[in-house]
């Protein structure tokens, strides 16, 4: 893991068509990211496995997709209005903007911040416990203020108070918003659960890390709905399920459990939300940080829902016919974060026999972005081509399936295997003659013949045990 770093990781995305830097003919745009073919196909791999595994395979969930800009007494509801916002502070000499729970630890600042109200000179105050600007190493920030991470735009053509709106910073709030639509419609009994996959959108004061930590972003969550807890031990069993989940959903991606640590976080730092959340965090190549996210909500949010807009959010016992607010256990889970993880686990120098050595990507094979490539043995060989291709056709509607007839084949095998596909067929002399193809695999690279006629069925079968 080690000799892993963000240059190299950065750089081997972009060459191979996993993530680019936004806008880049222009300059690029600072912290924006898009996804190139590579990384389209395995974020979508990753989505649809995440959605297959909690949603569609199982009956006590629902999926909805709700809007990016909803009305903004959602916001207030929730408490992102006042409460989303990060200490802000700027250093006075190279006048960069910190966030101040980042310059020591969030528990520290916490301390701190609960003694500054009283504190006159706050910039004195500042000077004497911060540590250095990162910056320029000086040692002089203004006193800090909140800055709402909220994105704020206009709807219409009126840019004023009333055209307000907001760009959601969670996809959360879209599923508590549609409690009452959920119940009616899809008939569930508590326990069930709400989820979503979509964009979300923060104003982060220092956006950094690559793709880790960017104002666009996107989310995979569960709102899980619950009985109101008779005592702490009626919530805690649907917590402990669902940091099960969690764990089996990181095993599935591949990530190796003693690279991901939790994180209990102390009560000071709980969002205004939580009365208990548990991180999931990373050893990235910047250090242990955040992946997922999994916390008890209570009742916080249909609650200040029913009170801010004056409709029932309450849910009615079918049985006992009493009506309370369900409690929410919410696993959430960042697509950029996890692309990230998944990338940093999965890539690998490997030194081969005789000096020779190769980049592999090691992807479960169900994440792979590409499963199979086929290639002619030589692509001046009419005959060979034209088979290739038709083998290409073949596997289409079933797999993403790619034809390369560039370079050694050698040097095509190592081509498939810096992006993880996980098998080569090859198209040779032999094909002609008997109907088979050599398929070769990319970790073990071990070879077999196999019949074309049985080819789908055979790659089919790999991808599904994951070796051949
Ligand atoms: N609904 C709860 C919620 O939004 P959060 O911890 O603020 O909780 C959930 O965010 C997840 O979204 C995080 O665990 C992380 O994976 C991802 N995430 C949050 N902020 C992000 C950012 N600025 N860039 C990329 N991913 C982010």
């Amino acid at each position: 893991m080690t000799e892993k770093t963000m240059q190299e990781i950065i750089s081997f995305c972009k060459r191979k068509g996993f993530v680019y830097p936004s806008s880049l003919i222009y300059g690029g745009m600072a912290n924006s990211w898009d996804l190139g073919p590579m990384g389209t196909e395995l974020v979508e791999n990753i989505k649809r496995a995440w959605w297959d595994r909690f949603v569609r395979g199982r009956s006590d969930m629902v999926g909805v997709k709700t809007a990016l800009i909803m009305n903004p007494s959602v916001w207030k509801a929730s408490g992102h209005l006042d409460g989303f916002s990060d200490p802000l502070v700027e250093c006075k000499k190279c006048h960069t903007r910190h966030r101040a729970d980042h310059l020591v630890s969030e528990s520290e600042w916490k301390e701190l911040e609960s003694k500054l109200e009283g504190v006159e000179d706050k910039e004195k105050f500042m000077r004497e416990n911060l540590p250095a600007c990162p910056g320029c190493g000086e040692s002089d920030f203004t006193a800090p203020r909140d800055f709402n991470l909220m994105f704020k735009t206009y709807v219409g053509p009126v840019e004023n108070e009333d055209s307000v709106a907001y760009l959601r910073p969670e996809t959360a709030q879209g599923m508590f918003v549609n409690f009452q639509n959920v119940l009616t419609s899809s008939r569930k009994n508590i326990p069930f659960g709400i989820a979503q996959i979509g964009k979300a959108f923060r104003n982060e004061i220092t956006p950094k890390n690559y793709i880790f930590r960017s104002r666009e972003f996107e989310q995979m969550e569960i709102e899980y709905f619950i009985e109101k807890p008779k005592e702490d031990k009626d919530w805690q069993e649907h917590f402990d399920y669902w940091r099960k989940e969690m764990w089996e959903w990181i095993d599935f991606l591949g990530i190796k459990r003693e690279n991901v640590e939790e994180n209990d976080i102390p009560e000071i730092e709980l969002a205004h939300y939580s009365k208990k959340t548990i991180d999931f965090e990373y050893r990235y190549p910047f250090g242990v940080k955040e992946l997922y996210g999994l916390a008890y909500r209570t009742d916080f949010d249909l609650r200040n829902h029913e009170k801010e807009s004056g409709e029932n959010m309450k849910y009615r016992d079918p049985k006992t016919g009493e009506e309370y607010w369900p409690h929410v256990i919410e696993p959430t889970f960042g697509v950029e974060r996890t692309l990230l993880a998944v990338i940093v686990e999965a890539y690998e120098k490997e030194e081969l026999e005789e000096g020779d050595s190769r980049v592999v990507l090691r992807l479960p094979f169900a994440l792979s972005p590409v499963k199979v490539a086929v290639m002619p043995l030589m692509k001046n060989k009419e005959e060979l081509v034209g088979k290739a291709k038709e083998i290409q056709e073949k596997l289409l509607p079933s797999f993403t399936c790619d034809y390369d007839e560039t370079g050694s084949i050698g040097k095509r095998y190592r081509r498939q295997d810096e992006v993880g596909t996980p098998l080569c067929v090859t198209v040779d002399f032999d094909t002609l003659e008997d109907d088979t193809v050599t398929i070769r695999e990319r970790d073990s690279m071990k070879q077999v013949r196999v019949k074309v006629d049985e080819l789908k069925e055979k790659v089919e079968e790999v991808i599904e045990k994951g070796s051949l």
